[in-house]
């Protein structure tokens, strides 16, 4: 996979405890990496983090990305050829709680993760996961492409507008400019589902958390669409962009890539609960809330620019992401003493396995 190019490479992910970093390291490690992780302790009993073996990481540090001695630390001791930064406070409702938090993690927190890489002399590219949050919703009718005027009304939006910003930036006045300094990408994906996440307010999580309490679940906006896609559809994307950073360093367009979903997966959230529920029966309630904040209803992202630059494209359909979701879930809560580490890694292979049969060029 990726041309073999992750084997022995040393790649540090931030955010390794979170939902997408966990998945990541297990990834990275399949293809022979060598693994390192920097993020807060997880934050759910049940989070997948807790299902990967300590000694798949080579080096581990359990701390703040505005740690600046610590993140100096990890970054002279890991050595990366790689910088895969995914820590960040994800969520948009939590935004509106903690609006100065969230602003400085996402966006000053990735000023100094790139101001601390050049403080340490170190060569690695950098690929900063931001969202397709980032762009500014004016509802025109079609998916975002990655010209698109970036903004956001929320404060998590804007915190991600702005990381993008930080990262052209960055890119414009150092990574771009500095003899051998590695190069930078930003990538934004949609809204991603996908095992072993427990993170509040995300739709599969409370269907799991609602299954588990044997209580129907609580839609608030059943009709709010969103680009839905498997956690792997993403990952792949990211591996792609360091792939092709590693074998095309001066590829401007690198600078800034979408991954998200066929337009097949946009579906509103009634859609894929009932999909979730096709697989671990459930019961759902529309009770609509109406001091709930504020959140786009449509958003869809353009892939057509990774499609046209390294032939990538969704592996998963809606039912099928879904479907392996679900199951992840129902077995993760049904079954004693399952084994969701082999369960993760097999559906890593499954997904590798599809998108070889469907001629990825990534699977070579
Ligand atoms: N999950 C989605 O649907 C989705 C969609 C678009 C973009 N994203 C982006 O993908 C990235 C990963 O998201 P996720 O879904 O895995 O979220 P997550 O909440 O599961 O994981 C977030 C990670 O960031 C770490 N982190 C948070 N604050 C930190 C801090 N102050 N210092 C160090 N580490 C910190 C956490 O410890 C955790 O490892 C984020 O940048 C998020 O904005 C996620």
């Amino acid at each position: 996979m990726f041309g073999s190019v992750y084997h022995g490479k040393r790649v540090l992910v931030t955010g390794h405890t979170g939902f997408k970093g966990s998945w990541l390291t297990l990834w990275l490690h399949a293809m022979g990496a060598k693994v390192s992780g920097y993020a807060l302790a997880p934050l759910h009993a049940d989070d997948l983090k807790h299902f990967i073996p300590r000694e798949v990481l080579e080096h581990e540090w359990i701390a703040d990305l505005r740690d600046r001695e610590k993140l100096l630390e990890a970054i002279q001791t890991a050595k990366p050829d790689l910088i895969m930064h995914l820590a960040a406070q994800p969520l948009v409702r939590l935004s509106y709680k903690e609006p100065l938090e969230t602003f400085s993690v996402n966006a000053w927190g990735t000023a100094l993760l790139l101001e601390t890489v050049r403080e340490t002399g170190c060569t690695a590219p950098v690929i900063v996961v931001t969202s397709d949050k980032c762009y500014l919703n004016q509802n025109l009718g079609r998916p975002f492409s990655e010209d698109d005027p970036l903004g956001g009304h929320d404060v998590y939006s804007m915190s991600k507008a702005a990381t993008e910003l930080v990262v052209a930036a960055w890119h414009a006045s150092f990574f771009a400019r500095e003899p051998g300094r590695g190069r930078l990408a930003s990538v934004r994906a949609g809204n991603v589902i996908g095992g072993g996440d427990y993170a509040a307010d995300r739709i599969l999580p409370d269907c799991t958390r609602a299954q588990v309490a044997g209580e129907p679940v609580i839609l608030r906006n059943p009709s709010a669409t969103r680009p839905w896609q498997h956690v792997l559809e993403c990952l792949s994307g990211y591996l792609n962009v360091g792939q092709h950073l590693f074998a095309d360093p001066g590829c401007k367009e690198l600078l800034n890539l979408n991954f998200g979903p066929d337009p097949e997966s946009e579906r509103s959230v009634g859609e894929v609960v009932k999909a979730f529920f096709d697989t671990w029966p459930g019961r759902w309630e529309a009770r609509p809330d109406p001091s709930a904040v504020p959140e786009a209803t449509r958003l869809t992202l353009s892939h057509q620019k990774a499609t046209r630059l390294f032939g990538w494209r969704p592996v998963w359909d809606f039912q099928k992401a879904t479907q392996v979701t679900a199951e992840w879930y129902r077995v993760r809560h049904t079954q004693k003493d399952a084994d969701m580490l082999a369960l993760t890694r097999q559906q890593i292979m499954d997904y590798a396995a599809q998108a070889r049969s469907a001629g990825l060029p990534w699977t070579n």
